[in-house]
C-alpha cells in the first residue's frame, strides 16, 4: 500500500490473536502497522508483534527494491510494536535504532541489550533528514506507555502518531471507525486523559495531512472529525446524551427492573438507551458506552455483603481511567440486608464531578409497589 509517493506501508493484519494485550476480544482481529519512507536514507516506522517477524521482514524487502534501511525508528517498547527489533537488527546489522532514552532502558531489559552501538537517542523537537524528508520528534508520555515519541514528516505533512487514533480490527475488513477506536482507546488510552490532551495541543502547530496510526487505517480525510473525537474522549466530556444502564442479575429479578426502567425511559422520550448485562456482555463494550453517554444507572444485587463480582469489576474500570463529568444512578436488590448503593457511591468516591440522581431505586427480592413507583420517579428524572 502506498501512502505517498515515498511513504510505504508494511505492516501485518492479525486475524489468529485471541485476546489483544491479554485481554480484548477482537472479532475483527487488529492490525500492526509499520511504514517505510523511502529517500536518500530509508527510515522503517516500528516493528510488529513477535508473531509475524517472516510477513514483516518480507514486506521491508519488497518496498525496499534491494535497497536496505538505514533507520528503525522506535516509536513505542509495547511488544506488539518492538518485538521484531532483534529480527530487523540481525537482518539489518548496518542499521542505527533511533529512539528516546526510556526505550532504550526498556530495550535492555526486554532484550538484554540496549543496542549501544547502533543508537540515536532523540528527545522533544529533535530532527532527522532523510534527505528530502525531515522528521521531527515529539514525546507523548503515556499515550501509552512512558517511553512513546511521534514523528512528523514535515514534507509529506505526516504524523506517525503510535497508538494514538489507532483502532481495533485488522485493515481487511471494513468496519465504523469510531465504534472500535473508542473501545480501544477508552480500554486501552483512557486513563491518560491529560496526556492525550497535552499530544493534540502539539498536534495542534502541526500542519496534518495524513495520520499514521500503529493500528488501524491511515486517517487521511476529514482529519478534523477524529481529532475532535479524540478530544472529546480525552477531556472525559461525554459523546452524546444518553442513559446506559449496567446491571448484574442472579435470579432475573434485578433484569426485570432494568427492562422495566429501560421501557420507561423511552416512554419517557430519553433520546437512547443502552443496556449492559455486566455477566455475559463484552466489559470493554460497557466501559466503552460508560464514558460514551451522559447518564449512567447502576444495577446490581447486594452480595458477600458487597456487590455482586461484575459490577465490582465493571465500576473499577470506570474509577481506574478517571470516570467523571457524568450523571449516576442507582438500583439496588438484597433480600435481607441491601447496601449495593452504599457500596457502590463508596466505590465511586475515586471518582470526581460525578452527579448522582435524587430517586433511587430498592428492590427487597422482587419488584413491587413501592419499587415498581421508584422506577417511575427515576425514568422521568432521567429524561428531564
Ligand atoms: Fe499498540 Fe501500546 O501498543
Amino acid at each position: 500500500m502506498t501512502i505517498t509517493s515515498d511513504i510505504k506501508y508494511i505492516g501485518v493484519n492479525d486475524r489468529n490473536i485471541d485476546l489483544f494485550e491479554g485481554q480484548y476480544i477482537v472479532p475483527n482481529g487488529i492490525a500492526y502497522n509499520s511504514y517505510a519512507i523511502i529517500d536518500e536514507k530509508i527510515a522503517i516506522m516500528d516493528s510488529v508483534d513477535a508473531n509475524f517477524k517472516d510477513e514483516w521482514l518480507s514486506n521491508i524487502k519488497t518496498a525496499l527494491d534491494g535497497r536496505n534501511p538505514d533507520y528503525l525508528v522506535v516509536q513505542h517498547m509495547e511488544p506488539d510494536h518492538s518485538a521484531n527489533i532483534i529480527s530487523f537488527v540481525e537482518a539489518y546489522p548496518e542499521a542505527k535504532i533511533v529512539s528516546s532514552k526510556k526505550s532504550f532502558e526498556m530495550m535492555k531489559n526486554f532484550f538484554g541489550t540496549d543496542f549501544s552501538d547502533k543508537q540515536v537517542v532523540v528527545g522533544e523537537g529533535d530532527t532527522l533528514s532523510l534527505g528530502k524528508h525531515n522528521l521531527t520528534f515529539v514525546t507523548a508520555p503515556m499515550v501509552h506507555w512512558p517511553e512513546v515519541i511521534v514523528t512528523y514528516d514535515s514534507t509529506d505533512k505526516v504524523l506517525f502518531s503510535a497508538d494514538g487514533f489507532g483502532k481495533f480490527g485488522a485493515l481487511d475488513v471494513k468496519e465504523d471507525w469510531a465504534c472500535e477506536a473508542r473501545r480501544y482507546y477508552i480500554g486501552i488510552v483512557g486513563k491518560y486523559g491529560m496526556q492525550v490532551q497535552a499530544l493534540l495541543k502539539k498536534a495542534s502547530g502541526l500542519d496534518i495531512n495524513i495520520i499514521c496510526p500503529l493500528h488501524g487505517p491511515v486517517l487521511t480525510e476529514n482529519l478534523g472529525y477524529y481529532l475532535d473525537l479524540y478530544n472529546t474522549w480525552s477531556s472525559y466530556q461525554p459523546e452524546e446524551e444518553g442513559v446506559v444502564i449496567a446491571y448484574t442479575s442472579v435470579y432475573g429479578n434485578t433484569k426485570k427492573a432494568v427492562i422495566k426502567l429501560k421501557e420507561r425511559l423511552e416512554a419517557n422520550g430519553c433520546p437512547k438507551v443502552t443496556v449492559n448485562d455486566l455477566a455475559r456482555c463484552d466489559m470493554a463494550e460497557a466501559v466503552e458506552d460508560a464514558f460514551r453517554y451522559s447518564k449512567i444507572v447502576l444495577a446490581t444485587t447486594t452480595y458477600n455483603a458487597d456487590i455482586f463480582p461484575f459490577m465490582r469489576e465493571f465500576i473499577n474500570h470506570l474509577t481506574e481511567r478517571g470516570f467523571k463529568n457524568r450523571t449516576v444512578a442507582f438500583i439496588e436488590n438484597g433480600s435481607w440486608t441491601p447496601m449495593a448503593v452504599k457500596v457502590m457511591k463508596g466505590m465511586l468516591e475515586k471518582s470526581v464531578n460525578l452527579s448522582y440522581a435524587e430517586n433511587e431505586v430498592k428492590i427487597l427480592s422482587a419488584l413491587n409497589e413501592d419499587s415498581e413507583k421508584q422506577l417511575d420517579a427515576l425514568a422521568k428524572e432521567l429524561c428531564n
